[in-house]
């Protein structure tokens, strides 16, 4: 299977997906050095932990190279006023592939169509946060077996959330899932992604409070109030309205599961003890299959005969 760029989530068929959960799962047991001699540029104009170093640690685990800048807006040549189009033209004579993530909707769009070496999206704005949304369905397949039937609660700052627009993109390719958007008025799914979900068939609702829907779904999918991303007078309206916490939880049915793309801040108030030992609480999980499947994203996009061929 041919890929190239990674901009959204859309461009992956549930054929593709599933072979790359297959992928993961065999690099999870056993890595390779099927990228010798190849190099990664992480380029990342936003702070990230997981997205950036799971990419770097991801190509260093298969045997290629990385050379990054964790902060493209002061430490690139951007701050002298180099324009996206000319950085990307000439990182991409210095490597085989570029990891991206701007402030910009649509900027890895705009690198894409300059760009000799594939772009993986990262993070784009408001935009969309593909990748994540690989981890995430690879999680849910983990967790439940199956990518359909589901009910999945989608929490907070939905206005601001990429990931959730990326993973509703792929929910909506599986029959008889539900997606209930839990969110403050001021802070709603954006009418696009409804309008996609609306053609695809794919059931949906909207509600204002979270404690009610807890019991109902099977993943409880929060996000973090993007206190950088919204005005002021937003953030104070939404900040501490929704929070799984020791109360809380006891709401949450026993084989439900709760995700989150991470970093969370008040939105999850759970003991350590709770964390490590209640199935319920999926998030690290989940962050570390981000490292298995961005392996397999790379061996698929850079390595013409795969790791396993
Ligand atoms: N989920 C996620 O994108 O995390 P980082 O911002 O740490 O990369």
């Amino acid at each position: 299977m041919v890929l190239n760029h990674v901009i959204e989530s859309q461009q992956f068929t549930p054929e593709l997906l599933f072979e790359l959960f297959k992928r993961a799962d065999k690099l999870r047991l056993k890595s390779d050095s099927c990228l010798k001699g190849k190099i990664l540029v992480t380029l990342f104009y936003e702070p990230s932990t997981r997205t950036r170093m799971s990419f770097e640690s991801a190509m260093l685990k298969l045997g290629g190279s990385v050379v990054s800048t964790e902060n493209a807006k002061e430490f690139s040549s951007a701050i002298k006023g180099e324009s996206l189009s000319d950085t990307i033209r000439i990182v991409g004579a210095y490597c085989n592939c570029v990891v991206m993530r701007h402030y910009e909707t649509g900027a890895a769009l705009e690198a894409s169509k300059v760009s000799k070496v594939p772009i993986i999206n990262a993070g784009d704005g408001k935009g969309q946060h593909p990748t994540q949304a690989l981890l995430d369905v690879y999680t849910i397949y983990r967790e439940f077996g199956r990518l359909d039937n589901l009910k999945i609660a989608m929490v907070g700052d939905l206005a601001s959330g990429r990931t959730v627009r990326s993973l509703c993109y792929l929910l909506a390719k599986f029959s008889g899932n539900t997606i209930i958007f839990v969110s403050p008025e001021n802070l709603r799914m954006g009418e696009d992604i409804k309008d996609h979900l609306n053609k695809k068939g794919v059931k949906f609702r909207e509600e204002v409070g979270l404690d009610k829907i807890l019991p109902e779904a099977d993943i409880i999918y929060m996000t973090r109030i993007q206190k950088e991303r919204i005005s002021i007078q937003d953030y104070k309206k939404a900040k501490g309205k929704y929070v799984i916490d020791s109360k809380t939880i006891n709401l949450i049915r026993p084989d439900a599961r709760i995700m989150h793309p991470l970093p969370h801040v008040e939105e999850i108030d759970l003991s350590l003890e709770t964390e490590e030992n209640d199935k319920r609480v999926a998030y690290f999980r989940q962050a570390e299959n981000g490292l298995y499947i961005r392996m397999a994203l790379l061996d698929m996009i850079l390595n013409k005969e795969s790791c396993f061929s």
